[in-house]
């Protein structure tokens, strides 16, 4: 089977300027990340993790180096096109949902279908079919603030998931949640990733989750660094 890369990161440096004061977060982190690959990505608080999330993901430019989604540099895009690169290609996944408290569970997850020219009948055909797929059917028309945190996640999946997005980031997509829904939810994207063959880059602080990814990365010091604990 060829393996084709989706997402690579270049030396990337990452440095936060304030004031006088210079921080340098990320410094020459290279990634490559396979089509259908499941990396999970782990490091104490404040080393950096969802600032190269941000920068894998376009929502925020490297100091130095380089972030290539699917063949295309996220620098050569201007702000409407790397909007809809990113629609196209990349998936979100927050720690807390981040859904559109005004808009039911369907409509929060058939919105980027329609950002992304899909037709309304399609989308919403999709959006239903998915979120039935997440064990959601039976709340399509709930509000985020009328559904469960586990609930909720799972809606955050389907819309991150939707598009069929070459990549998901997710940012502690279970950190909030108690361990029987944490492990639904994870069994769930897992079985999702091989269904459609979509990557994932995962930032977590449990061990039991980075264990189910193909690999795993600890960021450190602004470098990644591979552990291979998964192999044990
Ligand atoms: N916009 C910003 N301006 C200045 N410094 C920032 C900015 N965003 C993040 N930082 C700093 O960069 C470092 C890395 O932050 P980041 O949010 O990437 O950490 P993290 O690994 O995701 O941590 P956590 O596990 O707590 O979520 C932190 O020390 C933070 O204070
Ligand atoms: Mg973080």
């Amino acid at each position: 089977m060829t393996t084709k890369a989706v997402m690579v990161a270049s030396d990337v440096s990452r440095v936060y300027l304030q004031a006088d004061m210079s921080l340098s977060v990320l410094s020459d982190v290279n990634l490559t990340i396979q089509q259908g690959e499941k990396i999970a990505i782990v490091g104490v608080s404040g080393s950096g993790k969802t600032t190269l999330l941000n920068l894998l993901g376009g929502l925020d430019d490297p100091t130095a180096g380089d972030v290539r989604i699917c063949d295309v540099s996220w620098c050569t895009l201007g702000a409407s096109k790397r909007a809809a690169w990113r629609n196209q290609h990349v998936g979100f996944v927050y720690q807390f949902h981040h859904l559109l408290g005004e808009f039911s569970a369907l409509e929060n997850v058939t919105l980027p279908l329609l950002i992304g020219g899909c037709s309304p009948v399609d989308a919403l055909r999709k959006a239903t079919e998915l979120l039935v797929r997440v064990g959601l059917g039976d709340r399509l028309q709930h509000h985020p603030a009328e559904l469960s945190g586990g609930e909720r996640q799972r809606v955050a999946v389907a819309r991150a998931l939707i598009t069929s997005p070459s990549v998901v980031l997710m940012d502690e997509p279970t950190g909030n949640l108690d361990p029987n829904t944490a492990s639904a939810i994870l069994d769930l994207l897992i079985e999702l990733n091989q269904s459609l063959n979509i990557s994932f880059v995962l930032v977590t602080h449990d061990q039991a989750i980075a264990k189910k990814m193909d690999r795993t990365l600890t960021l450190e010091n602004g470098t990644l660094v591979s552990v291979d604990q998964n192999f044990d």
